[in-house]
């Protein structure tokens, strides 16, 4: 045989295994969760709070899964109030029936349950759930998620000797309710408390390594209103994952995470054997606030030493660039190559509307309908939303409110520009969707801005910054057919109409593109007895 029949020949027999593996492998894995949501004592700043916990804990159980597993979630409410989860960063592909956002599921009724069947198709990486309505985050009910790759899948980093998930965030003395109430009256937030790791606040917590060996890190801003920079003392970090993303490996010391991004890091225990501090600190705050974890090193008989690290000084021009972190090369895709079908500018605004504070997106400050948008979408209820109610540019004028939906065509290209005009550090997180980081700059966006563009190698995520006076600008493939929620992740924001949704459209009714209506869907509002 030739050289081109036997690669010929060899590729047809890596086909037939490849076939026959995955039929005795079958379907992919189920992973069967059951999770009582209830309210318990909590004592995170060292005072009784009512917490909500999973199963009794605060936070929630680490999801751990592989890429393509089938996760089933059955959520028991039995808090006294409507409750959904939704799980920041799962892609939920064709299926955004599975989101748990208020746009696309109906609460689940105090005393019930409903059941989510997510498949973590084609992910990996590093991502969290939390509780998406009222201001119930405030509360925790949040849990980690790994998503490990395939076996056979090459990871570019030799197997670490631990995995550990760290949440962290800031965390307020007053309860769920009364944030909510504060808010409602049309005042803001206070100051937080304190900020916490894993639930706790300061020298409780602490994570064992062995000498010499290798660690990962996941790192997630579990927090509701601020920054956070994170640090070990005298030891570097790796950066190897960022949101589902395997980036090129660059060594930090220390490491800012935005509301609601995550990150993958490795720490090699590679220091005298003692005891470190772990340290997260606001960020881009006035009045910083900071609290710590311990490293522990199993042998260690020698307790940290010395105060905790100070973080970086305040300073954002120094991170206004895309093209920090890199992906790594493998599966790069070459998005930079693609024709943009529709650019989109999201500019964020802080106006009063009726005499209280809101937050708007391009002068539409989102209200809830009485039915989710998806139902509505679904069963053609007229009068819930319109398409359209969301300028696709600032417009400047009056801020108003509105069921805001934006539509779009399956298969586009967007090109989305995040305007950042006031002196607060946003986060803009989109659902079903990642979107190569393309741009940063100050001021306002040009045309021109588009010639500093990264079109080569920038990193793909959900969650991203704008800097203060700043804007961001990303690339996004409209590859997901659904209701997608588009929201600040400052959790104030988010709850007085920083969000609307993206109804990505295809007229081929065909079940590759969407999947059907769940059979255990839950029915409310002007949907009730459909
Ligand atoms: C959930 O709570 C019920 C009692 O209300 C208990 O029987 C069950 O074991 C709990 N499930 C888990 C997973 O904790
Ligand atoms: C509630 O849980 C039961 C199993 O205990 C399940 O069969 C049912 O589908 C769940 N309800 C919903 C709406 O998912
Ligand atoms: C929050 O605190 C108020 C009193 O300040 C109390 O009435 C309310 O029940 C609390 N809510 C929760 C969920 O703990
Ligand atoms: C944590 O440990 C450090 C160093 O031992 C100490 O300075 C600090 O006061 C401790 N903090 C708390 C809250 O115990
Ligand atoms: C810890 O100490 C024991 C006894 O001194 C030793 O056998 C072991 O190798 C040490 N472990 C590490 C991880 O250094
Ligand atoms: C470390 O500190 C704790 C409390 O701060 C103390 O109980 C313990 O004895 C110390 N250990 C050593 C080895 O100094
Ligand atoms: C931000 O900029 C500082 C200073 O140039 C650098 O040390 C740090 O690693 C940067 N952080 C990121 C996430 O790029
Ligand atoms: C992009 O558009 C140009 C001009 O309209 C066209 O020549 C080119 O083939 C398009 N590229 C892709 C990848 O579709
Ligand atoms: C909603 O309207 C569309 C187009 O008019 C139709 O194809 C679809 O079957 C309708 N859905 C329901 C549930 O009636």
């Amino acid at each position: 045989m030739g050289d081109r029949s036997s690669r010929n020949y060899w590729c047809v027999v890596l086909v037939l295994l490849t076939f026959v593996l995955e039929s005795i492998s079958g379907e992919d894995p189920y992973r069967f969760f059951t999770w009582n949501i209830t309210y318990g004592d909590i004592y995170p700043l060292g005072v009784k709070q009512q917490g909500i916990l999973i199963n009794g804990q605060f936070p929630g159980p680490t999801i751990e899964s592989v890429t393509n597993d089938n996760v089933i979630v059955n959520i028991i409410n039995k808090l006294d109030e409507p409750f959904l989860m939704s799980w920041n960063g799962i892609q939920q592909r064709r299926n955004s029936w599975q989101d748990g956002v208020y746009g696309t599921n109906c609460p689940i009724p105090p005393g019930q349950n409903f059941t989510y069947i997510l498949q973590f198709k084609d992910q990996i990486g590093s991502f969290f759930y939390f509780p998406s309505l009222a201001f119930h985050k405030a509360a925790g009910g949040f849990g980690g998620i790994k998503i490990f790759s395939r076996p056979m899948i090459p990871v570019p980093f030799p197997p670490p000797a631990g995995d550990f998930t760290i949440l962290s965030g800031d965390w307020f003395i007053q309860n769920h309710t009364n944030l909510k109430a504060s808010l409602d009256e049309g005042h803001g937030l206070p100051f937080p408390a304190g900020l916490l790791i894993n639930g706790r606040a300061s020298n409780v917590s602490s994570f064992t390594v062995d000498q010499g060996k290798t660690y990962r890190f996941r790192l997630s801003n579990v927090g509701l209103t601020t920054s956070i920079n994170f640090r070990i003392q005298g030891h570097k970090m790796l950066l190897v994952e960022i949101e589902g993303t395997h980036t090129l490996q660059n060594t930090y010391d220390s490491l800012d995470i935005h509301l609601g991004q995550s990150y993958s890091v490795l720490v090699t225990a590679d220091q005298p054997c003692q005891d470190y501090h772990i340290v997260v600190s606001t960020r881009f705050t006035s009045q910083v606030l900071t609290t710590t974890s311990i490293l522990h090193y199993s042998n260690s008989t020698k307790n940290v030493t010395g105060p905790p690290l100070d973080g970086p000084n305040i300073d954002i021009e120094q991170n206004l660039t895309a093209s920090g972190p890199r992906p790594n090369p493998q599966g790069s895709y070459h998005y930079g190559m693609v024709n943009i079908t529709r650019t989109i500018k999201l500019a964020n605004s802080a106006p009063i509307i009726n005499g209280k504070k809101r937050y708007a997106v391009n002068s539409v400050s989102f209200t809830p309908a009485d039915t989710p948008l998806k139902l509505a979408d679904y069963y053609n209820i007229s009068g819930v939303f319109i398409l359209g109610s969301i300028p696709d540019n600032p417009v400047g004028g009056w801020n108003y409110l509105r069921t805001s939906v934006m539509a779009a065509d399956f298969r586009g290209f967007a090109e989305v520009v995040f305007e950042n005009s006031e002196d607060i550090l946003q986060s803009w997180h989109i659902d079903g969707h990642f979107f190569f980081v393309v741009g940063m700059g100050r001021w306002q966006w040009s045309v021109s801005s588009r010639s500093s563009y990264n079109l080569r190698d920038a990193i793909s995520r959900c969650t991203v910054q704008v800097y203060p006076r700043s804007w961001t600008a990303v690339y996004m493939p409209l590859d997901n057919v659904g209701m997608w929620n588009i929201r600040s992740e400052n959790w104030a924001r988010q709850y007085l109409g920083q969000q609307f949704y993206l109804r990505v459209y295809s007229a081929a009714h065909s079940w590759r593109d969407k999947y059907p209506i769940p059979k255990n869907a839950l029915h409310c509002g002007q949907a009730l007895g459909r």
